[in-house]
């Protein structure tokens, strides 16, 4: 039985592949995830795109309070997990039972770049949420978007003069140093999920990467079903 009551698939009932997308705020990553949904769409693959914090109407509300109401650390972190719990239970695990590939922009390793790397919470706290909330469910791949912090700087500037910069945005720069340390701790620490992209690089030569990748995933998702 299952205590928490979130309708977690077995490794079986997973038919569908979730991928997630990360990187410091300004590293260009959100951009290429319709580009991407569309790449498999046109495969004939169904594909749900979504983000974090958010992804359901009460995860919206979250994300609300996440980017705009001062919290301490703790409070930003419990938060995220039950927006998460809420994201898995009513969009992420349906989709992948039926067979849709999810992709999100950010999810748990935003929590371990974010709160442990910039707020400096221990790794072991968000462990034990992530187990609790997860259940050993992980993303099958990673796209970590890379790109120096004064570029990540400029392009948030340029994006914050028409939009404004929300509680994280507005942190200072030793904190997206410390984000981006983690984030690219995290990515040794898991070869086998994480692809590293240079953001640097233009849109037509990320999707040539992103393609590449995408063709893989498909080639050995079919061979297995
Ligand atoms: P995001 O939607 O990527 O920002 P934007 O609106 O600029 O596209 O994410 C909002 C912020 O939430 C981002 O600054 C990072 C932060 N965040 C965390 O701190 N921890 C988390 O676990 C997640 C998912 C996001």
């Amino acid at each position: 039985m299952d205590a928490t009551n979130n309708k977690v698939p077995t490794t079986r009932a997973r038919l569908g592949q979730f991928l997630t997308l990360e990187g410091i705020d300004g590293a260009g990553k959100s951009s290429h995830l319709n580009w991407a949904a569309g790449y498999l769409s046109d495969q004939g693959i169904e594909v749900v795109t979504t983000r974090e914090p958010g992804g359901t109407p009460l995860g919206d509300q979250i994300r609300s309070l996440l980017l705009n109401a001062s919290m301490t650390p703790a409070t930003e972190c419990l938060l995220l997990f039950a927006g998460r719990a809420e994201h898995l239970a009513e969009v992420i695990n349906p989709a992948l039972s039926r067979g849709a590939w999810v992709i999100s922009d950010r999810f748990t390793d935003a929590t371990y770049a974010y709160q442990c790397g910039g707020r400096g919470m221990v790794p072991e706290r968000i462990a034990v949420l992530e187990s609790w909330t997860q259940q050993g469910q992980h993303p099958n791949r990673t796209w970590l978007f890379d790109v120096p912090l004064a570029v990540a700087k400029q392009r948030r500037s340029i994006r914050n003069e028409t939009q404004g910069s929300d509680r994280f945005e507005s942190e200072p720069e030793p904190f997206h140093q410390r984000v981006q340390d983690q984030y690219l701790q995290r990515a040794q620490a898991h070869p086998e999920r994480f692809l590293l992209i240079d953001a640097r690089q233009s849109i037509q030569q990320i999707r040539q990467q992103l393609a590449m990748d995408l063709d893989g995933l498909l080639k050995s998702y079919r061979d297995r079903s």
